[in-house]
């Protein structure tokens, strides 16, 4: 081997954290022989050494991870890491495939890497996600947009709180900004309360008159047609009164004045789509039931989680 050759390994090595790991303190990547990332390919190059793929990799700014076909020596450049889609990672014995650790772009930082939805940067970034602005598709392979994202959930209501009343039609709406399937939502109190009657107290999301069973909930997301879409319209009870329709549910864990109302997880996610509009009901005004003396509005965030 010529000095020269030999210094531009060591230069390789040293820059992919083969010589130097242990005095770093970040955790070096290893590579993962006979496995691959499928379908997240977007420039593939034919190198001379494999650990050319890794300097490839670094140049691009939505490179992520590559794989390398062993006996081809070609690179195939991903714009995700095995996190973000496992299952996409998938046994080949011609490849391996290796992740960027160094100067790695989180996915949905940039307006060049968004993310399908704020679950999948949470699954690609893990811990080191922050809560905040973050950069994803609007619509399948289209429109981009900047959503804040809390963990994996994403916020929806993006010109200030919704507010809910609780006689007189005095819904909260709201507006889709993401196509795609929810999986649940859920709802953040933010200020006030809603009252059904002027004895028995307030309440952020129900009604405190002991009919109701101490701490059943009114709180109804629907559509722009009032359908029930969460709580499902199967978990809505009625107080077996003839000629009244279900319109208040138990969730267990939470009550009058949680902060929070995480509704249960559908088995089968609703596609919503872009801009449409969803509303927020009080059980009461929802059926025109005994609105009379109900008063007060809660105003909260709306939460989705995507699938
Ligand atoms: C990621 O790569 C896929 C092809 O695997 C491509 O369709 C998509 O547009 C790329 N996304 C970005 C943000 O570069
Ligand atoms: C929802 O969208 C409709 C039509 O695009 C618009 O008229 C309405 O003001 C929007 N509502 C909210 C709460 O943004
Ligand atoms: C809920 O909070 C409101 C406002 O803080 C309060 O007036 C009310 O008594 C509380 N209701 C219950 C059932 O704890």
């Amino acid at each position: 081997m010529t000095p020269k050759l030999s210094l531009i390994i060591m230069f390789l090595m040293s820059r992919i954290g083969i010589l130097n790991a242990s005095s770093q303190c970040h955790t070096g990547e290893h590579s993962i022989g006979g496995m691959y990332l499928r379908g997240h390919t977007f420039k593939t190059y034919r190198v001379g050494l494999p650990e050319m793929c890794y300097f490839r990799c670094e140049e691009e700014v939505t490179c992520q991870s590559y794989n390398f076909v062993i006996a081809q020596k070609i690179c195939e450049l991903n714009n995700r890491t095995k996190e973000a889609t496992p299952e996409e990672f998938m046994p080949d014995q011609r490849r391996f495939y290796m992740k960027l650790s160094q100067n790695r772009v989180p996915l949905g930082s940039i307006k060049e890497l968004p993310a399908d939805t704020c679950g999948e940067i949470k699954a690609s970034e893990g811990d080191e996600m922050v809560d905040g602005i973050h950069w994803i598709y609007s619509e399948e392979n289209g429109e981009v947009i900047e959503a804040y994202c809390k963990e994996g959930w994403q916020k929806i209501n993006v010109k200030g709180p919704v507010c809910f009343g609780a006689k007189d039609n005095e819904y909260g709406s709201f507006n889709i900004t993401k196509s795609g399937r929810v999986k649940t939502m859920k709802l953040i109190h933010r200020s006030g309360s809603v009252h059904c009657n002027p004895t028995t107290g307030a309440s952020y999301w129900g009604c405190t008159n002991p009919r109701y069973g101490g701490g059943d909930l009114m709180t109804i997301i629907t559509g722009a047609d009032k359908k029930p879409f969460l709580p499902p319209a199967e978990d809505l009870k009625d107080l077996g009164i003839p000629g009244e329709n279900a319109h208040f549910y138990s969730l267990p864990g939470y009550h009058h004045n949680s902060t929070e109302l995480v509704f249960r997880t559908l088995v089968n996610p609703l596609f919503v789509f872009n801009n449409q509009e969803m509303q927020i009901w009080y059980g009461h005004d929802w059926m025109d039931l005994r609105e009379r003396d109900n008063g007060g509005k809660t105003c909260v965030d709306v939460y989705a989680l995507y699938a």
